[in-house]
């Protein structure tokens, strides 16, 4: 078993995804949360709007505090060049973000592939950005099949990562049946999440030794809401929460993270 000794910030992501729909809307809306995220002491808020809305955002970021950071949702793998339509790690840090989503499973949904997840988290992890890498699975069988896909995910995606850079990854639990726009989708129980994030612990610390493995944040995603968050960071012993739909509802994001922060 592998304990943690020091108590580390809750980590609570929201991921708007392609919402809203215009600038002032997206301004509104990260206000309410920078408000309530400001006030934090032991919880960390990190925004991931969509790229367009990255630099508006940014100037209303205060600088020299970390309770509420950027993040985007997806980068290229190379740094620079003739990609039509990416986005690459100088840009999005041109723009003060500090966190990347890579291999959500709505971008594999739309053509990212192990091989391409794995130059996405490599760049990101190289480049300086925590990474949050984003696993699961469709559907569960009987046999446990699942826990071989979750294991392949992470060893195609992380296979060949350097330790100084292992430092800086987050690995996102998000069994595709969660997540909220799954056609009925129904959210994982903490006892789901505590299983495999034991389960993703054991296959970081065969990789990369078990000291990395244990400070390495495992959150959880898919359906939370502020109904339920408290179970996944309580009994879920989740070190954070990766938020899709509630998260773009300013009262209940803000209850998510008071609630992460009072834990
Ligand atoms: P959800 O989305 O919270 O709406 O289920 C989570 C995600 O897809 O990251």
């Amino acid at each position: 078993m592998m304990y943690r000794m020091t108590a580390v910030a809750k980590l609570v992501i929201a991921n708007w995804k392609m919402h809203p729909r215009s600038v002032p809307e997206a301004v509104v809306l990260f206000e309410k949360i920078k408000n309530v995220a400001l006030g934090l002491k032991g919880a960390k808020a990190v925004v991931c709007p969509p790229a367009v809305f990255l630099s508006e955002l940014a100037r209303e970021l205060p600088k020299k505090q970390e309770k509420i950071l950027l993040g985007a949702q997806d980068v290229f793998w190379e740094m620079e060049g003739a990609f039509t339509g990416e986005i690459s790690p100088f840009q999005l840090s041109s723009v003060g973000v500090k966190y990347v989503i890579v291999g959500h499973s709505e971008r594999r949904a739309l053509g990212d592939n192990e091989r391409t997840v794995a130059q996405k988290i490599a760049i990101t992890l190289k480049s300086g950005f925590s990474g949050i890498l984003c696993v699961g699975e469709k559907e569960r069988d009987l046999e446990g099949e699942y826990f071989h896909f979750i294991e392949s995910q992470l060893k195609s995606a992380l296979t060949g990562i350097e330790k100084k850079d292992v430092k800086r990854l987050i690995v996102a639990y998000e069994p595709i049946w969660a997540i909220s726009t799954t056609q009925s989708s129904r959210p994982a129980t903490p006892a789901d999440f505590l299983e495999m994030s034991l389960f993703i612990r054991k296959v970081l610390a065969d990789m990369f030794g078990s000291a990395l493995a244990k400070n390495t944040p495992v959150l959880y995603g898919g359906s939370v809401n502020d109904a339920n968050a408290e179970m996944f960071l309580r009994e879920g012993e989740a070190d954070g929460l990766l938020v899709g739909g509630a998260s773009l509802d300013a009262k209940k994001f803000g209850e998510i993270l008071r609630m992460a922060d009072s834990l």
